[in-house]
């Protein structure tokens, strides 16, 4: 049975999963709900969404996605308040992202309308789904990909946009070790290294693969010329403490233009906290953790929430961070997940009820 709201067509699923899943043990993304939210382009124009059952796609081999990685996403969190509200942290930031990544990648922007409404109908349609223990959410995964087909090396003529949801714990399972890479590069002044392209993650596998076989969990990208300037990590903007105050790279056409990051930035400023948006040399990180002025590094996203980093390695040296114990990681953590949760007044305008 179908029914259709707002245009979108609802096509609910016969049973539900959910008491297959453990809400306690949540790992990241690796379980999901009952629905999906499926939108076509095709003849020059995007179609009206359908919410579905959670199912396998079709595609034809000959996809553009499967050859010239014309694919872009986005990460959300849903969250549940003690009253059972539903809420979202600047959604409309997401969509403009995607919209931005999806211009780079020659792919056809999406309506602002599909993307909030579509959304709005499928968190309302799956809300048992949106977990309420502590660190838990319900991530959300927005994506659209080249479905239309052939081998000629051009934009493909049909899309897909989807959206996914998956209750989820914690990215990282404690603190975190990272690499500061000297060889590779994840993006180059140009390239899509702004854009949350597929493609971006693809390429940064191996160097990360080398990484974690030597101990780390992330790798820390520098600047692809001169490999001098800390950039950002795999998953998340990077922010680094020097006595009191708080450093992170500018963005830039290579680096990804982080909604916590920002929110980091103004919950900080907001609170006293002396920040600075300013190029970071790897070499002003390494003396500062020598002479005992480095006091915190930490990466901020969506998915990392605020991750602590325990150590760094460079040029084949370990450096530990202090273990401090008021740091700005924990209050700037707690300060942005009471907002996004509904436990505290948002001075911002950030969160977004359901
Ligand atoms: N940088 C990269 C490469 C990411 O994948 C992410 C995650 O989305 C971030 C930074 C943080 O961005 P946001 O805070 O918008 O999730
Ligand atoms: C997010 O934080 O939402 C991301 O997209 C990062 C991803 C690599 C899990």
């Amino acid at each position: 049975m179908s029914t259709i709201i707002n245009d979108i067509e609802i096509i609910k699923a016969e049973s539900s999963k959910i008491n297959e899943v453990d809400f306690d043990n949540l790992t990241f993304g690796s379980v999901f709900s009952d629905h999906m939210l499926v939108c076509d382009y095709k003849e020059g124009k995007w179609q009206a969404p359908k919410i579905m059952p959670y199912q396998p796609i079709t595609l034809d081999p000959s996809a553009k996605i499967f050859h010239y990685g014309q694919s872009v996403f986005e990460g959300m969190k849903a969250y549940k308040d003690v009253d059972q509200n539903v809420w979202l942290f600047r959604p409309l930031d997401n969509f403009k992202r995607l919209n931005i990544s999806s211009k780079r990648l020659s792919i056809p922007e999406l309506p602002e309308a599909y993307f909030m409404e579509g959304l709005k109908a499928l968190l309302e349609l799956d809300k048992d789904w949106i977990p309420t223990n502590d660190g838990s959410s319900l991530y959300i995964r927005p994506f659209v990909f080249a479905s239309g087909q052939g081998f000629h090396a051009s934009p493909a003529d049909e899309y897909k946009f989807i959206i996914c949801t998956a209750p989820s714990g914690s990215y990282f399972s404690g603190d975190v070790k990272v690499l500061i890479e000297e060889t590779y590069s994840r993006s180059a002044n140009g390239g899509v290294g702004f854009a949350k392209a597929g493609g971006n993650y693809a390429g940064q596998f191996y160097p990360t693969q080398l990484a974690k076989a030597k101990g780390y969990h992330q790798v820390i990208w520098t600047d692809d010329n001169t490999h001098e300037y800390i950039e950002e990590a795999g998953a998340m903007n990077i922010f680094v403490r020097i006595n009191d105050t708080l450093i992170t790279a500018p963005t830039s056409d290579r680096i990804l233009d982080g909604i916590t990051r920002k929110s980091i930035i103004e919950l900080a400023e907001s609170e006293g906290i002396d920040v600075e948006v300013k190029k970071i040399t790897v070499t002003e990180v390494v003396e500062a953790a020598k002479n005992g002025t480095l006091k915190e590094m930490f990466g901020a996203g969506t998915a990392a929430v605020v991750s602590p980093i325990s150590a760094f390695g460079y040029k084949g040296t370990d450096y530990e961070l202090p273990k401090l114990n008021d740091t700005y990681a924990s209050f700037l953590k707690k300060r942005i997940t009471d907002i996004q949760t509904n436990k505290t007044e948002d001075p911002f305008g950030w969160r977004f009820k359901v």
